[in-house]
């Protein structure tokens, strides 16, 4: 980007943050999730850091904090309360590290705190001759807001500042002294001001009865409860309150005493604080707190680290309002802002066009994307996106990163309009939209796009699994002409493979094994992999079971022919009867087995010496006869497939919406619009733990 480029991007950016930094801290509202937000403050500040001169005194990046609301008295702090720089990577606090230690002069890196971030409000407390006198909030650093009433409902806080026990052995300090210097003088200790997970889940459903506003994340919800005129309101939302900084001067010489002397002093300091002396103890105690955070009763967005000397502390002083010997080691975020390369239509093996978004490379929760799912024309429409536009792009567990939100301020006048296409991209034939369908499809069966995608689908993890066998190598085969379709794979040699430039003979021996070990088939498999309009992996297995259970058929294997012959003797009302599957799925299955076409492909499998295994019948739980499962959220003590499995294995379907008819919705960690919807159609929703509870 150049400098022209740039300067007109930051005016743009710094528009957006300031309008949701209003809106956020003086009207307690957020339009953006706090990810989305801080993802546009680094842009920023990168392109500041790229070009310098255009850093403004009234830039995002120049304040701290908020602007003081007129309904509180304004307090000046004695100490500025600054704020800390964030970092997502390891490569970006390595630079941290080197950055600052340039400006001392011993070679290696200082001894260093790690402790938790916690993600709430930060305030100051101030207690004379050992009493409560003041308790502030950070406001723009400088000045912020008395809450004094409003902290003193917190149980957590002090109201009299006395030493509690002994203090640890480390700490150099004596004890009559300080106690001294408490019950004479002036204290301040700052913090943050927390809500529990469990409250905050409370809180927002009474809110949600009372049709009254639903607070964002529980930093909002902290703020907006300290903020209250009437304490009374402040007090019915059971606040904590975690101290991690004593600014007086005690005679401390490091941070870590602090904490000592904080816990001494009667406050709940962070228990998992540590002392850190490389960069791997940095990525360790990172990786440990991210392991654990799910499990603490409050949030926790990352780690602070900082210099424990505070004479060195001191030394290195402040850059902006930012101290440069602390820093904020984040966690990826599941939401992130990125822009919009291209949108291009992918067509998938029934022929649907799925308009995909090419995105500038962008880290979501760890994991690098540059691509999007649009899902579909509507939702094109509905979002309103364009090529060139900054996006809020998100990705919950395993699912496909989706976009979220346009950031229509954002825009330069440049951004184009996508429109699907009337030609099929691939083979070049017209596309349709039949009525009543949101899709668009290419109208030609033998599309080599469809072709194409039929057989990664039909390779994939659940339908044949083959081991090794993904697009990329599909590719090769069908580029070189080696494959024409899913049964010629069971044809391949060593020595047909082994002349590709992606294999040696090792490689070539250990496919061919695997393609090999992959020719006896689950039915219900099997049929998913034929890639049948409309038949997932829900709807093949009903399909099968009740061919499995009218039919009589034996826990053995049969032949394709065989199983076929069934198939197309099934009157298409009968498949209709089935249970869970509608009648768009039966004529779809019903038609695709009369296809010539398909009834060759089915002849040359098994020639090729396909054989489909039909499992015993499964002993069906009552709890799960015919109830519908929807998952939503990630799931932490088993993969959402393991979950789906023994769904499955004790009689349950699974979908993946949400209708009047679902039996049960299982909401995990950070749930979609799925819980919603439940909520509304007052459809049983449990957690994790009653899910567990109800499969054992
Ligand atoms: S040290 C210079 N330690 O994070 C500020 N801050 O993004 C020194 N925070 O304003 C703060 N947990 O509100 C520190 N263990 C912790 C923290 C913490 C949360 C907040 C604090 C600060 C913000 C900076």
């Amino acid at each position: 980007m150049n400098k022209q480029e740039a300067k007109k991007r930051i005016e743009k950016l710094r528009q957006v943050i300031n309008h949701q930094r209003y809106l956020y801290h003086v009207l307690d509202r957020l339009d953006l999730s706090e990810a989305a937000l801080d993802s546009l403050k680094h842009e920023l500040k990168k392109l500041e850091d790229a070009f310098p001169d255009l850093i403004t005194p009234d830039s995002p990046t120049q304040r701290v904090g908020s602007l003081a609301l007129d309904k509180f008295q304004k307090v000046r702090h004695a100490v500025p309360m600054l704020s800390l720089e964030d970092v997502f990577s390891e490569e970006e606090f390595s630079d941290w590290t080197t950055r600052f230690q340039k400006l001392i002069p011993e070679a290696k890196l200082p001894e260093l705190v790690g402790e938790l971030k916690f993600d709430g409000l930060a305030i100051s407390l101030t207690y004379q001759k050992g009493l409560l006198v003041q308790a502030a909030t950070r406001g723009d650093g400088e000045v912020g807001e008395d809450v004094t009433q409003n902290i003193k409902t917190i149980e957590s806080v002090p109201l009299r500042l006395e030493l509690h026990g002994k203090l640890p052995k480390h700490v150099s300090l004596y004890e009559k002294e300080i106690s001294r210097a408490i019950t004479s003088g002036m204290v301040e200790v700052r913090g943050e001001v927390i809500i529990t997970k469990k409250n905050f889940e409370k809180i927002n459903v009474v809110q949600r009865k009372k049709n009254e506003k639903i607070y964002a994340n529980p930093r909002n919800l902290a703020a907006g409860s300290i903020r209250q005129l009437d304490p009374a309101v402040t007090a019915s939302r059971h606040l904590d309150f975690f101290a991690y900084d004593l600014v007086t001067d005690f005679g401390q010489q490091a941070h870590s005493e602090e904490h000592a002397l904080l816990t001494a002093f009667g406050f709940k300091s962070d228990p998992k604080a540590v002392c850190l002396r490389s960069l791997d103890d940095v990525s360790v105690f990172r990786n440990r707190v991210a392991k654990e955070r799910d499990a603490l009763d409050y949030h926790v967005d990352g780690i602070v680290v900082q210099v424990d000397d505070n004479v060195l502390m001191q030394k290195l002083g402040v850059v902006g309002k930012a101290p440069r010997g602390a820093i904020a080691f984040k966690f990826p975020p599941e939401e992130t802002t990125t822009r919009v390369l291209d949108i291009q239509a992918q067509v998938g093996r029934t022929g649907v066009l799925t308009p995909v978004a090419h995105l500038e490379p962008v880290s979501i929760g760890g994991v690098v994307v540059s691509r999007a799912t649009l899902h579909n024309a509507d939702e094109i429409e509905r979002l309103g996106v364009k090529i060139g536009d900054t996006v809020v792009v998100g990705r919950a567990g395993d699912v496909i990163p989706d976009i979220r939100a346009v950031l229509k301020d954002l825009r330069t006048g440049k951004e184009k309009s996508f429109h699907m296409p009337t030609k099929c991209p691939v083979c070049e034939n017209s596309v349709e939209r039949a009525e009543g369908e949101v899709a668009y499809r290419c109208v030609n069966k033998k599309c080599p796009a469809r072709k194409r995608e039929g057989l990664y689908h039909f390779v994939s993890k659940k339908a044949f699994d083959i081991d090794g066998l993904g697009p990329k190598i599909i590719d090769v085969l069908l580029d070189q002409g080696l494959i024409q379709d899913a049964a010629d794979l069971f044809e391949l040699k060593e020595g047909d493979l082994a002349l590709l430039e992606r294999f040696g003979e090792k490689s070539a021996s250990n496919l061919v094994k695997a393609i090999k070990e992959k020719k006896q088939v689950l039915f219900s498999r099997f049929l998913y992999a034929l890639g049948i309009l409309h038949v997932g992996e829900e709807n093949a297995l009903l399909v099968t079971s009740y061919i499995t259970a009218t039919y009589n058929l034996k826990a053995q294997k049969y032949t394709i022919l065989e199983l076929t012959t069934i198939i197309q003797n099934m009157p298409v009302d009968s498949l209709k009867e089935i249970s869970g599957v509608g009648e768009k799925v039966a004529e779809s299955i019903f038609s695709w087995f009369h296809d010539k076409h398909h009834i060759m492909f089915l002849k040359k499998l098994d020639q090729a010496g396909i054989v489909v295994v039909v499992p015993k019948v499964r002993m069906i739980s009552s709890t799960f006869r015919d109830k519908t499962f929807v998952f939503t959220g990630e799931l932490q003590t088993l993969t959402r497939d393991e979950a789906k499995q023994k769904v499955r294995e004790l009689g349950g379907n699974i979908s993946e919406s949400v209708s009047k008819k679902t039996g049960y919705v299982i909401a995990g960690e950070n749930p979609g619009s799925k819980l919603k919807k439940a909520q509304h159609l007052g459809v049983d929703i449990l957690n994790e733990k009653e899910f567990l509870k109800l499969i054992t």
